[in-house]
């Protein structure tokens, strides 16, 4: 099964085009052009500016990717939502056209659940235990979810209850119990349940990081490069708060820290008359992600004990960070994590078409 997948929600305009087959999501061919360089200069992003740059650059992806390899898809996938508006109606536009030229199915994609299912770029499914609690965490969304397999008949449901290691299991025992046929099994398999358990109160953790990134003189976005000056800190005693840590909350909440990282660049400017040296910078950059860090890999780790969940995933593009992962890998045991899942690239944690794909693919499946 191929598809083509189209992403225009924020400020990268991207085309894939990929292949299911064999419980495998392949990607054949990522177009990814980045607006950063546009956007940086005003220290965010810009919608009008954002929607004018992708309607400029889709026209040439599309060219890129060649309109014969399109014609072959089996159907198309775009963003819906959330996003942009204006950004968002680009994508649906050239989604909806080559629909109607290439008389090809439209599958629209909701962007946060293809950050989650981005776990499965380059992966076997079988190799996906479910249920699973992940943590989405970007520039606008900070999210806690668990993903399930959505089994309707009771029996089934308590199948799965009794804890089947990998689906490649689950779907064996579902064949022999029920004698279920390929097709009926597909369904039910790719029937995938998303409830979102807890989230940010204000500002989402890669909001702050590119925050604090133009506080410090950095550019937009600013979470490589606070992770890139944090490399190279120097004990100074800062410390920054970590919130509702301690007590048994799990939602987040970012803006203080924000502030105090806001009120310290102050403080040490007033003290100092003049612009922060490097080894500050760095040092702040560091006490900063540690606070960011310590609050994600907590709260993700709490949350799936709390359910008795023993598997996780970190997606969305503060997941490139690898002093997070490494968190949360030196640390999953404790909590009795079996499986940790992330994107296996850096570029499939942040905004880009791949994901599309897969989440067109499997709402494409459950109908199979
Ligand atoms: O998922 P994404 O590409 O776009 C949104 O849906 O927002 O995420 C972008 C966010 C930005 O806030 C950026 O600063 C953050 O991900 N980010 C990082 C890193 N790479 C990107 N944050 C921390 N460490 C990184 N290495
Ligand atoms: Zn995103």
């Amino acid at each position: 099964m191929r598809t083509l997948a189209i992403e225009t929600s924020c400020d990268d305009t991207s085309l894939a085009i990929v292949n299911y087959e064999d419980w495998f999501f392949d990607i054949e061919k990522i177009l990814l052009h980045s607006q950063i360089a546009e956007h940086t200069k005003f220290g965010w992003v810009i919608p009008e500016l954002a929607s004018r740059l992708h309607e400029a650059k889709v026209i040439d992806l599309v060219d890129k990717l060649w309109l014969e390899e399109i014609k072959k898809v089996d159907f198309i996938s775009y963003t819906c939502c959330p996003g942009l508006p204006w950004s968002l109606l680009v994508g649906r536009t050239l989604a909806n056209t080559l629909s109607l030229f290439l008389n090809k199915e439209l599958t629209p994609v909701h962007h946060i659940n293809w950050h989650i299912l981005s776990i499965l770029c380059d992966e076997n499914i079988k190799n996906i235990q479910f249920p699973f609690v992940a943590l989405t965490v970007s520039g606008w969304h900070n999210n806690l979810y668990i993903v399930e397999q959505d089994i309707l008949s009771p029996d089934l449901k308590s199948i799965n209850k009794s804890g089947l290691d990998t689906l490649a299991t689950y779907i064996e025992e579902l064949q022999n119990n029920y004698s279920l046929d390929q097709d009926d099994l597909i369904t039910k398999v790719w029937n995938l349940k998303f409830t979102k358990i807890w989230f940010t109160l204000d500002d989402a953790a890669g909001e702050v990081f590119d925050k604090v990134s133009r506080m410090l003189g950095g550019p937009y976005p600013g979470g490589k490069w606070i992770w890139d000056k944090a490399k190279l800190w120097k004990k100074m005693n800062f410390d920054f708060p970590r919130i509702w840590l301690k007590k048994k909350e799990f939602n987040f909440s970012f803006s203080w820290l924000k502030a105090s990282a806001n009120y310290k660049i102050q403080e040490i400017k007033k003290e100092i008359w003049e612009e922060l040296d490097e080894q500050t910078i760095c040092s702040i950059a560091y006490e900063f992600e540690q606070a960011v860090v310590e609050t994600l890999w907590k709260k993700l780790l709490k949350s799936a004990k709390h359910f008795w969940i023993k598997n996780i995933a970190l997606v969305g593009g503060v997941s490139a960070n690898e002093e997070l992962k490494t968190f949360i890998t030196n640390h999953k045991e404790k909590f009795w994590i079996n499986n940790f899942y992330t994107p296996k690239k850096p570029l499939y944690s942040t905004d880009n078409a791949a994901m599309i794909w897969v989440a067109g693919i499997i709402e494409n499946l459950k109908d199979f």
